[in-house]
């Protein structure tokens, strides 16, 4: 009773504005509207606890907050994350947060060294741009642009990930969801060469990354000045020929994204194999959320919620939900990312209220044999689950009414 009690305090202490609210009677949402409840709390709350430039990343050991800074690469997620929230619940407040948490962001333009300036820029200042339309946002994702196409080297035909000096010319399949960024500039800013060099890089990359299998390698090595591949190797998986899940995620994501954009076959064709290869994995666990490597064989770990990944999770159910939009039945995917969105919005994995540090999702890993952002909360975990819900919302026509 007094837990019910404090509760109820915490979720009434902040002020918000009216939330819109999922209409339907229909009991089989009610998980929907408990979890739209959740985010806008956990959001609200987060925003009024970090500071603009210092954006939540995850929790240490310790039970601190790892904090991301400007050079970050997961920096743009927090805003994303509270423009998305803005979207699911009509917040202004959120937007209005989410406005200053992105514009601190402002010096990412400049930034050359890596290709996760897609990541920081147009998971922040693209959603910001499409939701408001306000052109104060334009000019940072111009200079981003064409930072990122910079790094295409039409030798290799890829984008270069890394400028690791202990790496040739490296490759991950993480770059993949940065491809959008160059799509999207390309209209934009009436770039068509973003365009040639993103359908290049996935071109390549289904050559190059992929197994029989449709498996990938999270990363290949090239030979900068003949384009050969030296090493097919990982950076985060458990051994260099396995299934590291989010590379998996990042790959279906990818070509999903890639086909959305291009309308080339073979992009739905990749994507159609990757998710088959998620989806009737003999390691992927009851509720659908693997653990951080599916060649993790070890039975306990499968059981074991520490060892699971939840941002894999909502990566893959945000692509197939997005791949369910693009093909002639898209009922299995639609099907297979409601169940994903299920057991990440029960206890198992989403936050209480006030817990958590103000994150949405439990059991993420990050770099597991690195000992780093093992059982954590995660930024990007948050965001591909945001996003997963809108685009869930989306095709479910699930209706929103104000309620103060
Ligand atoms: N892009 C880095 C990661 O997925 O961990």
């Amino acid at each position: 009773m007094k837990k019910t009690l404090s509760l109820f305090l915490a979720i009434t202490s902040i002020t918000f504005s009216s939330i819109a609210q999922p209409n339907q009677n229909d009991a089989s949402l009610n998980w929907f509207k408990k979890t739209t409840e959740v985010i806008h709390f956990q959001l609200n709350k987060a925003a009024q606890t970090y500071k603009p430039g210092k954006n939540p990343r995850s929790v240490n050991p310790d039970g601190t907050v790892r904090l991301a800074g400007l050079t970050d690469w997961t920096t743009g997620f927090f805003p994303g994350s509270l423009w998305y929230g803005y979207e699911l619940t009509g917040d202004k407040i959120l937007a209005e947060e989410a406005k200053k948490f992105t514009l601190a962001l402002d010096s990412i333009r400049n930034i050359k060294n890596t290709h996760d300036v897609g990541f920081m820029l147009y998971c922040s200042y693209g959603n910001a741009y499409r939701i408001s339309g306000d052109k104060i946002y334009l000019p940072a994702l111009a200079d981003g642009a064409a930072n990122l196409y910079a790094r295409f080297n039409p030798k290799i035909g890829t984008i270069r990930s890394w400028d690791f000096e202990w790496l040739h010319y490296p490759v991950i399949i993480d770059n993949m969801m940065n491809l959008e960024y160059l799509y999207w500039s390309a209209n934009q800013f009436n770039k068509p060469e973003y365009t040639n060099a993103a359908s290049t890089h996935a071109l390549t990359t289904i050559k190059n990354h992929f197994r029989k299998d449709y498996s990938s390698y999270h990363l290949v090595d090239y030979d900068q000045k003949t384009g050969k591949v030296l090493r097919k190797g990982t950076h985060q998986g458990v051994t260099d020929d396995s299934a590291w899940a989010r590379g998996q995620a990042w790959g279906l994501y990818g070509y999903t994204m890639c086909y959305a954009n291009t309308k080339n076959e073979k992009f739905l064709n990749q994507a159609e194999h990757i998710a088959s290869y998620i989806m009737n994995h003999p390691r992927m666990p009851k509720d659908k959320v693997p653990v951080w490597d599916f060649d993790v064989h070890n039975a306990l770990d499968t059981a074991d919620l520490a060892r699971r990944d939840a941002s894999a999770a909502a990566v893959i159910a945000s692509a197939l939900l997005d791949l369910s939009t693009q093909v002639k039945d898209g009922k299995k995917y639609v099907d297979y990312a409601e169940e994903i969105l299920k057991s990440l919005s029960s206890d198992a994995y989403l936050a209480k209220p006030g817990e958590n540090h103000f994150f949405l999702l439990k059991h993420s890993v990050g770099a597991f044999l690195y000992n780093s952002e093992i059982d954590t909360p995660l930024d990007y975990a948050d965001y591909y689950y945001l996003e997963a819900l809108k685009r869930y919302a989306a095709i479910k026509k699930i209706e929103f009414s104000q309620k103060s």
